[in-house]
């Protein structure tokens, strides 16, 4: 299952990814990111928004973080549903750990529902832990676990 992590090439989103991510968003959430969502995080200064490439040029996913000074934050990570389990998630957030690293960042936070067993289990594997809870933060009432990966006592080349 995992053979195809040769084949993926991880490289800057561009707009032209877009239409293959919005496909991949409507179809991994409840409440997906519009088309402006992703042109907002192309133009940040901050952000650096990434793709899997397959090597016959598909999308297998994509990840949004930004570094600010010291934190690292996580805003968005979604996989083709057909590239799920194969360590492409895996992958994309390993890369976001190791450029934040170099980029100075103390530590990376993200939100994540505690219902989304994969996710939750993607990001313990990397050594994020719970630190906090937001109440009610989704559109369904259910509350967001604050999850953060702390460099501290870490080389900058062994974030993962
Ligand atoms: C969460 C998500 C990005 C994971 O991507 P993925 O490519 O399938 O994950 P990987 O194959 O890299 O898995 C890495 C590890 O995460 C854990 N994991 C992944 N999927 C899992 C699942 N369905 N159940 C339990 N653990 C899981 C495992 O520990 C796995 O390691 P292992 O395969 O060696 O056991 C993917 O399920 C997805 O796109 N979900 C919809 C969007 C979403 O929920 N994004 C996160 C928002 S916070």
């Amino acid at each position: 299952m995992k053979d195809m992590l040769h084949e993926i090439t991880i490289c800057a989103m561009t707009e032209a990814d877009l239409e293959e991510i919005l496909a991949i968003e409507n179809d991994s959430y409840p409440l997906p990111w519009n088309r402006d969502h992703f042109l907002d995080e192309l133009k940040s200064a901050h952000a650096f928004p990434l793709v899997a490439l397959v090597s016959d040029g598909r999308i297998a996913g994509y990840i949004c973080p930004y570094l600010l000074l010291e934190e690292g934050h996580i805003l968005n990570v979604a996989v083709h549903r057909d590239f799920r389990g194969r360590g492409v998630g895996r992958l994309l957030v390993e890369r976001v750990l190791r450029d934040c690293r170099a980029g100075g960042a103390d530590y990376i936070s993200l939100e994540v529902r505690p219902s989304n067993a994969a996710a939750l289990a993607l990001y313990r594997l990397l050594g994020f832990v719970e630190t906090g809870r937001r109440r009610k933060y989704y559109e369904n009432g259910e509350d967001a676990i604050i999850m953060e990966h702390i460099f501290e006592g870490e080389e900058a080349g062994d974030a993962v």
